[in-house]
């Protein structure tokens, strides 16, 4: 490599998509130090594996990856292998005393210091920083570059939780509920705007617990979508993750008056049953939950509706768990994420007696038995009905390109090239495992 050429960097991401955003941020602040991004470990000057502590298994597959980039870093002694993300944040020292060719631990609200961080690992020193700083990292990292990008970004606008469930690692990974102030949000989404970008999904662990500062106050995450949605040029608003206890009314009359808001909303529920909901700490009933799905139909009647489950929390019995089919049936999602419990250390159910996991598998097919075929239905449900559908690339066929319809299906599309970041009418005439196809009807203007 001769002196000119700039140095590589590759981000391997894992998890949920605030890792997705971190990894582009990370990225950006590392360019400041003369990195570029590429898409091989295998050429790669710097690798960072932005990780996730959410399940054993997510944790685990970190230390095999590691294991991997060994024979890479006997060939090229000057590699950098650094550890970003929740794993870093919850395992730090660990991880170098388990794998010693790590050079860098960097937990997630630390990356504005990643700079000061490779200066350190470039003389050949260890650097970690697992700190939860006072200033914001967000606020401390320089603006987005200006380069075009493509239709659709995420927007980190809150990170932490407070709600602590029983199983979950992410008030203790991520910290403390912190909300970023509105005006930050506001110029980085016009920047993305500018940029190219068509879709914003504001990203939170928490994030309809958002409340952040304001000019004249404390601003919700309505109030956020109301800003947003006079930004010209920005044409859809997602959000995700939600808690049901922070539905409020006015994101509820959001779904039904913003016409901006896409008509999909994730809102985990864990569990049908009222017993396990307390061992969990979620703090409401099953009832309550579909009482608000009723409440959220009532202002937007097509909305699609997506969830978490947790088979297998200690104490769930036969009857917990037929609760949580009932529960399913009576809402039908759109879309769903379903996993078994997973002992998280530090977390108050891992102190719990644990379910056989061979219950545990069972419940497991037979929950994804009944959300996959809901979701099939719903999908089968979309043939012949018109969609607006933002293309976001090429398809694998010539002359074809892949968007999202308003429900977040993805569509194929016969279309011109040039109708990427558009968005088109289009009427669905296929429904196929993990996709829709349609055809063109018209451009809808920007
Ligand atoms: N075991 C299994 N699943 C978990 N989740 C969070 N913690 C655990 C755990 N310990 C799931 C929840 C959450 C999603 C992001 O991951 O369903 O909503
Ligand atoms: Fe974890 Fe979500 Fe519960 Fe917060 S609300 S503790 S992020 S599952």
């Amino acid at each position: 490599m001769s002196k000119q050429d700039p140095k590589k960097l590759f981000i391997k991401t894992y998890g949920c998509q605030m890792n997705v955003y971190d990894s582009e941020r990370m990225a950006e602040v590392l360019g400041e130090k003369g990195y570029v991004s590429t898409d091989t470990p295998d050429d790669a000057d710097m690798i960072l594996l932005n990780t996730c502590h959410i399940r054993e298994k997510a944790a685990e597959k970190i230390y095999s990856e590691l294991g991997r980039f060994k024979g890479l870093k006997a060939a090229k002694p000057d590699l950098k292998i650094g550890v970003a993300g929740c794993v870093a944040q919850a395992e730090g020292q660990e991880i170098m005393r388990r794998q010693p060719m790590v050079d860098l631990v960097v937990g997630p609200q630390s990356y504005h210091r990643l700079p000061q961080m490779e200066e350190q690992v470039a003389k050949g020193r260890k650097a970690l920083d697992t700190d939860f700083p006072e200033e914001d990292k967000f606020e401390h990292m320089k603006a987005r570059p200006k380069a075009q990008r493509g239709p659709t970004a995420f927007l980190t606008v809150q990170e932490g939780c407070d709600k602590f469930c029983a199983f979950c690692v992410v008030p203790y990974t991520r910290g403390a509920e912190v909300s970023r102030p509105a005006d930050r949000i506001l110029t980085e989404a016009r920047d993305l705007v500018d940029r190219g970008v068509r879709e914003i999904t504001l990203l939170g662990q928490n994030v309809n617990a958002y409340h952040g500062a304001g000019p004249t106050g404390e601003v919700t995450l309505a109030d956020l979508i109301w800003q947003l949605n006079d930004i010209d040029g920005l044409q859809r608003i997602r959000f995700t993750t939600s808690h049901p206890n922070d539905m409020d009314d006015a994101l509820i009359d959001a779904h039904g008056t913003c016409d901006k808001l896409m008509p999909y909303l994730h809102l985990p529920v864990q569990s049908g049953s009222d017993r396990i909901l307390k061992a969990m700490n979620r703090k409401h009933t099953a009832e309550e939950y579909i009482n608000l799905i009723d409440r959220i139909r009532g202002a937007r009647p097509d909305i699609l509706l997506s969830g978490d489950f947790i088979v297998g929390f200690p104490g769930e019995t036969d009857q917990d768990f037929e609760d949580t089919m009932a529960l399913v049936e009576a809402v039908k999602y759109g879309q769903a994420y379903s996993f078994k419990y997973s002992t998280r250390p530090g977390t108050p159910a891992a102190e719990r007696a644990q379910i056989d996991p061979d219950v545990a598998n069972d419940r497991l097919q037979r929950l994804q038995a009944l959300l996959k075929d809901q979701q099939r239905d719903i999908q089968n449900q979309m043939v012949g009905r018109e969609v607006a559908v933002l293309f976001e690339k090429a398809g694998r066929l010539p002359g074809q390109l892949i968007g999202k319809s308003e429900y977040l299906h993805a569509v194929h599309v016969h279309a011109p090239a040039d109708m990427q970041g558009q968005i088109a009418r289009v009427q669905i005439t296929e429904s196929s495992s993990n996709s829709l196809a349609g055809t063109l009807l018209q451009t809808v203007a920007a």
